[in-house]
């Protein structure tokens, strides 16, 4: 196994980007699957994909075949996608609606929503076999301010624990009620980090995103989460400019008649361990879900939220605000992969963090402790 060691330590001074292997490196991809992936909360996207009985979608966890689904007394399942006979994987349709079971397509095993085996055809002649022995694999699953969460491991730690710094912090934005107008996939040729870290600093914004800077200038602002797993803060969005849209206006009304006055000048980005970023605006969320496709690519899912009526008012522009963020993450992952390239070199050696990125410096100490690497933090 390839074993890195960190040379970054503590931002306060001398904080440093990770070495090469962290980011080019397959065994550090399976090491972060294990220790990372696989050990912690993943967000799988939006529960209002599972509005009734049988409603499914396949999601991929820490390299696991996952259902997610909402079983025929509307309780919320995650199930490994392996059939308990052979191991197939059992539903390969991205998302649907289930009847009362699903079945596998191979030999005709059949599992209630519920995860039973209710039918297996001729095994009733093999001694001592009984259904009750072979219900499908269970995941833990969570849901938290209308998204749902997976965790593969056999015993997840309780969400409510391992998330208890997020709980309630974003109620006022009324959340679970908002609805997807939009959503965009993207396929990032750069290492998983890679898109966390840049995302968690505005210092390149001058130079990579010369219309976000106009409206989100980089030194407004501050952090608010500084240390752990749950990283980022806010920035003053600029008047005129009433949001972070194309033409400055709103794309429709608040997300959230709670929201107080000076979150309706502010945006907030948030980068979530392990996978979620949230961005949320006055006037709309967008998020994104970061899935390792390879240690150099990445896939992100993204999708725009908004309030039920700004998405039911034909005059709201939803495109100023799809468009604002799509030119910029396309910034975004173009850079990402310049930097990907240039950190093969066997020139490249960890460079040195500036103050304005704290929190990219914060995230990696994350990722060092949570990968079992400590830190030379003083
Ligand atoms: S592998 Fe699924 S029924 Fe045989
Ligand atoms: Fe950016």
């Amino acid at each position: 196994m390839t074993s890195f060691q960190p040379t970054a330590g503590s931002f306060r001074q001398g904080a440093r980007t990770l070495p090469r292997e962290a980011y080019t490196s397959s065994d550090v991809l399976a090491e972060e699957r294990e220790r990372i992936f696989a050990a912690s909360w993943n967000c799988v996207g939006r529960a209002s994909r599972l509005t009734q009985p049988g409603d499914y979608f396949l999601a991929e966890v820490a390299g696991e075949p996952i259902i997610v689904l909402r079983d025929s007394h509307g309780t919320l399942r995650a199930w490994f996608n392996v059939c308990r006979h052979r191991g197939t994987r059992i539903c390969r349709e991205p998302a649907g609606r289930f009847g009362e079971t699903l079945q596998c397509s191979y030999h005709a095993w059949t599992y209630a929503t519920d995860g039973r085996l209710v039918g297996a055809p001729h095994m009733q002649d093999v001694e001592g076999f009984d259904k009750a022995d072979f219900p499908l694999h269970a995941a833990a699953v969570a849901e938290w301010e209308g998204f749902l969460f997976v965790h593969v491991a056999e015993r997840a730690p309780a969400f409510a624990n391992v998330w208890a710094p997020m709980i309630g912090r974003f109620a006022r934005y009324g959340l679970p009620s908002l609805v997807i107008g939009h959503r965009v996939e993207y396929q990032v040729e750069a290492n998983w980090k890679l898109v966390f870290q840049n995302y968690s600093e505005c210092l390149h914004c001058p130079t990579i995103h010369p219309k976000l800077a106009t409206v989100l200038p980089y030194q407004s602002g501050a952090n608010d989460l500084t240390e752990g797993s749950y990283l980022g803060g806010y920035m003053e969005i600029r008047p005129p400019n009433e949001s972070a849209t194309m033409s400055g206006r709103p794309v429709g009304r608040r997300v959230s008649d709670a929201l107080p006055a000076e979150d309706g000048r502010r945006a907030y980005y948030y980068s979530l361990m392990p996978n979620l970023l949230l961005s949320l605006h006055p006037d709309y969320v967008n998020y994104y879900l970061l899935t390792p496709l390879d240690v150099g690519r990445t896939r992100v899912e993204s999708e725009w939220l908004f309030h039920p009526q700004t998405l039911a008012d034909p005059s709201a522009n939803l495109r100023d605000a799809i468009e604002f963020w799509d030119v910029t993450n396309r910034q975004d992952w173009d850079i990402v992969a310049q930097s990907q390239i240039g950190i093969h070199s066997r020139r490249y050696q960890p460079g040195p963090y500036s103050a304005r990125e704290s929190i990219p410096a914060a995230w990696d100490r994350e990722y060092l402790r949570q990968m079992g690497r400590r830190g030379t933090e003083s």
